[in-house]
C-alpha cells in the first residue's frame, strides 16, 4: 500500500505488510515513519493512494469487518461529561456488543475503581486504558493498537503488556505500534520496522538482534595480554580487543565455556566472563538510521546490556 497526502508527503511507500492470524505483531518506526497512517488505512479511515488491502479477507472498513476489528488509533475520543463506564456502554451499543461487556473490559484494563468518574477527570493513562477497553468491547478477532501504552506509568505499561500477552495466548491477532522497544521485544512474536513509509526489517526479536552480527563476550582475565594472545586464532573467534584491562571477544556466545577452559588450561585466571548481546533498541537505531556508526561490538560499555537483564526493563 502507498499513501501520499496532499502536499506531496508520501507517508507510506509501497509497504507490504502481512499480519498472521494469532500473532502479536510489533510495528516499529521512528516518528513520522507512517505507522499511524498504515493503521488508519487498515480500518478504512484513510484511503490508500494505491495498492490493495485486505483485512480478515475483505476490504477494510466494511461493516462486517469493522465488527471484528477493535482499534485504538492515536487519542481515543470520549464524551468528557460521561463516566468511563457510560462511555463504554454507549460505545458497546454502537458496536453492537452487549452493555455488560463494558464491565468486563473495565476489569481487563484495570479501570474498575474509577469507572464511575467523568472522563474529563481522567489522567492521560486512564484515558489510554479506556481507549484500550473500548477496542476490546467487541472481543475482536483483530486488535489494532497505536501506541497503547503512551502516557502510562510503569505499572500501567505492565498491565497493558500482560493484557496483550493474554490476548495473544487466547489466539487474538494483535497489531501493535509502539516506541517502547523493550515492551515490543517482550510481547511480540514478530516485529516489523518501517522507516519513511518503507519496510526495513521483518523478523522475530531474536532475528532482528541477530541481524547485527555476533555477540560479544566481555572477559576479565589476568594477565589480560596473554589471555588476548591465547584467544586470538581460536576457532570461531572473530576478533579480540583489549580495552581498560578487559577483553572484548566477538564470537558465537555458545563458545563461552570452551574459551573459558582454554584460558584456565593456559594458566590464566578468569575473574569474569559474560556475554553482552545487542539490545533491540540498538537494532532499531541501526536499521532506521544507516548514517549512524555500526553498533556491532563497538559500543561504549554504558550501552551494553547483559543477556540476563535485556528483557527486563522498559526503556
Ligand atoms: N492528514 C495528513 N496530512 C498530511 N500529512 C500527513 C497527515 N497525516 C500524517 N501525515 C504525514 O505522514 C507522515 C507519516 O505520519 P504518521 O502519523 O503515519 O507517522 P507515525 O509513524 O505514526 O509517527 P509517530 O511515531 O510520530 O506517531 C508524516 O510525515 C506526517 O507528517
Ligand atoms: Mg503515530
Amino acid at each position: 500500500m502507498t499513501k501520499r497526502y496532499p502536499g506531496g508527503i508520501t507517508a507510506v511507500d509501497g509497504l507490504d505488510l502481512r499480519v498472521r492470524e494469532g500473532e502479536v505483531l510489533g510495528f516499529l518506526g521512528p516518528n513520522g515513519a507512517g505507522k499511524t497512517t498504515t493503521m488508519r488505512m487498515l480500518v478504512g479511515l484513510v484511503r490508500p493512494t494505491s495498492g490493495r488491502i485486505e483485512v480478515l479477507g475483505r476490504p477494510p472498513g466494511t461493516p462486517d469487518r469493522l465488527a471484528r476489528v477493535g482499534a485504538l488509533i492515536e487519542s481515543p475520543a470520549f464524551y468528557p461529561h460521561l463516566s468511563g463506564r457510560d462511555n463504554l456502554r454507549l460505545a458497546a451499543r454502537y458496536a453492537g456488543a452487549p452493555e455488560r461487556a463494558a464491565d468486563r473490559v473495565l476489569t481487563e484494563v484495570g479501570l474498575t475503581d474509577r469507572a464511575g468518574s467523568p472522563f474529563r477527570t481522567y489522567s492521560l493513562g486512564m484515558k489510554q486504558r479506556l481507549g484500550v477497553a473500548a477496542a476490546l468491547l467487541k472481543e475482536p478477532s483483530l486488535l489494532i493498537l497505536d501506541e497503547p501504552t503512551n502516557g502510562l506509568d510503569p505499572a500501567g505499561v505492565t498491565d497493558i503488556r500482560e493484557l496483550l500477552r493474554t490476548l495473544g495466548r487466547r489466539g487474538h491477532t494483535v497489531l501493535l505500534s509502539s516506541h517502547v522497544l523493550g515492551e515490543v521485544e517482550q510481547i511480540c512474536d514478530r516485529i516489523v520496522v518501517i522507516d519513511a513509509g518503507r519496510l526495513v526489517a521483518d523478523g522475530t526479536p531474536d532475528e532482528l538482534r541477530g541481524s547485527l552480527g555476533q555477540a560479544v563476550l566481555v572477559i576479565d582475565a589476568d594477565p589480560a595480554d596473554r589471555a588476548a594472545e591465547c584467544l586470538r586464532g581460536h576457532d570461531g573467534v572473530r576478533s579480540v580487543e583489549l580495552a581498560d584491562g578487559r577483553l572484548r571477544v566477538t564470537t558465537d556466545p555458545a563458545l563461552a565455556a570452551a574459551l573459558n577452559r582454554r584460558l584456565v588450561e593456559s594458566g590464566i585466571d578468569v575473574r569474569e566472563l559474560r556475554p553482552v548481546r545487542h539490545s533491540l533498541e540498538e537494532a532499531f537505531l541501526s536499521l532506521t538510521a544507516p548514517a549512524r556508526p555500526p553498533v556491532a561490538g563497538s559500543e561504549p560499555p554504558g550501552r551494553e546490556q547483559e543477556a540476563a537483564t535485556t528483557t527486563g526493563g522498559v526503556r
